[in-house]
């Protein structure tokens, strides 16, 4: 088991580098499946939720190969339309399989993806959506039996009761090569879809308003390969401003792009943090202040607001703060696993339902933590690096499914942090 060793009191300066998206890339590597030829998907991250699937696509039949930061998919084999248990259980984002498996195959076996650590991750949107699309789905004993009614999924309108990426996902893929039209209203306005958006068009989709509440998708016969450069992940941008303010330091991010993130910036601003863009070096700065200032309030919304998950990061820097912040977290039920951990730091913390109090204290004190999951991982490497003394961070695993070499880019910034097997 290996666990992560940090000295805190570091002030972080220097510059990082973002990676591809881990949320875009995921569901582009499972739209692979329905190009007729090989895509190259650049800007890669190598983080265990893309080995995870991977494997699932090596799997199917396809041919996966990763050069630096680009991963080569050749479906040309595809021969399976089945996902197992166990590489089903190991990323329960793996739903975002079905809706390709079934366009392309004409039916669809796989279970029920299991809860996670931010409580359950029920899929209703999903099947009543597929539903919708001709795709008839059998619950049996935690398998999904799915097949399609007469030869091809048949496009329809879709209304979301609510925005959620995954169904948003599933619609889109499986209505690329359905027959006729498919509207999705109150579709899910992330980044990471309208990347997804970018790659299917690529591949000679026909799909408008990727980004707005209401994507039209002209189903067509076949789609090609291409070459897909994944956008930044904003997560990770925000997950390095964070450790930077939390220790009064100084980062400067490349590759990664301010528009992502606007909804956060704010936060930033209003902790005393200054931020700059520079359209000419494409550098994005910040600059904490010796104290931080108290975040006022964060809400968390469907994107364009403030993505859910930004909380547990920014919620790690407002714990060395002057001041209290409030926290009102609207998207998952359970996403407050990592206020335990973070208060054996030192941190003062009230969750009250959906809501969390938290009340800044000069300083943390370092301690043995676990990580509840990947964002809240995220959460106690900030909160390490802001604490007198040593912590011990364990679970590494959930990390290591969203990040790709933290401790090297924050070792890289001036932080005492080492990875012990
Ligand atoms: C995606 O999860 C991301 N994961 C999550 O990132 C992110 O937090 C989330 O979107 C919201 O932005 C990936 O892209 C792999 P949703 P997803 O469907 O698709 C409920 C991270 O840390 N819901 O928008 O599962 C659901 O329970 C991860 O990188 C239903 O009720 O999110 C949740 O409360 C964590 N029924 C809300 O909607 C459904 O059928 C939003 O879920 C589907 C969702």
């Amino acid at each position: 088991m290996s666990r992560l060793i940090i000295e805190g009191l570091h002030k972080l300066d220097g510059e990082a580098v973002i990676h591809g998206a881990k949320n875009s890339v995921l569901p582009i590597l499972a739209a692979t499946i329905l190009a007729g030829g090989t895509s190259e998907i650049a800007n890669c991250p190598r983080l265990s939720d893309v080995r995870a699937t991977s494997a699932i696509l090596r799997y199917l039949g396809c041919s996966v190969t990763a050069q630096d930061e680009v991963v080569t998919v050749d479906p040309s084999g595809l021969c399976r339309s089945d996902i197992p248990d166990d590489l089903m259980r190991e990323m329960r984002s793996s739903i975002v399989f079905l809706g390709a498996i079934a366009a392309r195959m004409g039916e669809a076996h796989l279970s029920f993806p299991g809860g996670c650590e931010l409580g359950p991750r029920p899929i209703n949107l999903h099947l009543a959506a597929l539903r919708r699309l001709g795709l008839v789905i059998e619950e049996e004993r935690g398998r999904l039996n799915c097949h399609i009614r007469g030869q091809r999924l048949k496009g329809t309108t879709i209304t979301l009761e609510q925005p959620s990426v995954g169904a948003t996902e599933n619609i889109l893929l499986a209505s690329a090569t359905a027959e006729g039209v498919t509207v999705i209203v109150n579709a899910a306005r992330e980044p990471e879809i309208v990347d997804l958006c970018c790659y299917l068009n690529a591949c000679g989709a026909r799909i408008t308003g990727a980004g707005e509440g209401t994507i039209t998708i002209e189903g067509v016969d076949r789609l090609g390969g291409c070459r897909h450069q994944v956008l930044p992940d904003r997560i990770e941008t925000v997950t390095y401003m964070a450790a930077a303010a939390a220790t009064g330091g100084r980062v400067v991010l490349s590759r990664t792009n301010p528009a992502l993130i606007a909804s956060v910036l704010p936060a930033f601003e209003e902790a005393g943090c200054h931020t700059d863009w520079s359209e000419a070096s494409r550098l994005l700065t910040l600059e904490a202040p010796e104290r931080l200032s108290r975040v006022t309030s964060v809400l968390t919304m469907p994107y364009p607001g403030f993505p859910t998950d930004a909380q547990a990061p920014v919620m790690a820097m407002t714990c060395v703060a002057q001041g209290t912040s409030v926290f009102i977290e609207t998207i998952f039920d359970n996403r407050y696993r990592h206020v335990d951990e973070l208060s054996r730091l030192g941190a003062r913390i009230k969750v009250e339902g959906r809501v969390a109090v938290v009340e800044g204290v000069p300083r943390l004190s370092g301690a043995q933590v676990e990580c509840t999951d990947l964002r809240g991982g995220a959460a106690l490497v900030i909160a390490a690096l802001a604490a007198d003394g040593e912590t011990e961070i364990t679970a590494l695993q959930h990390l290591d499914r969203g990040y790709d070499g933290l401790e090297e880019g924050l070792s890289n910034l001036g932080a005492s942090i080492r990875r012990e097997e």
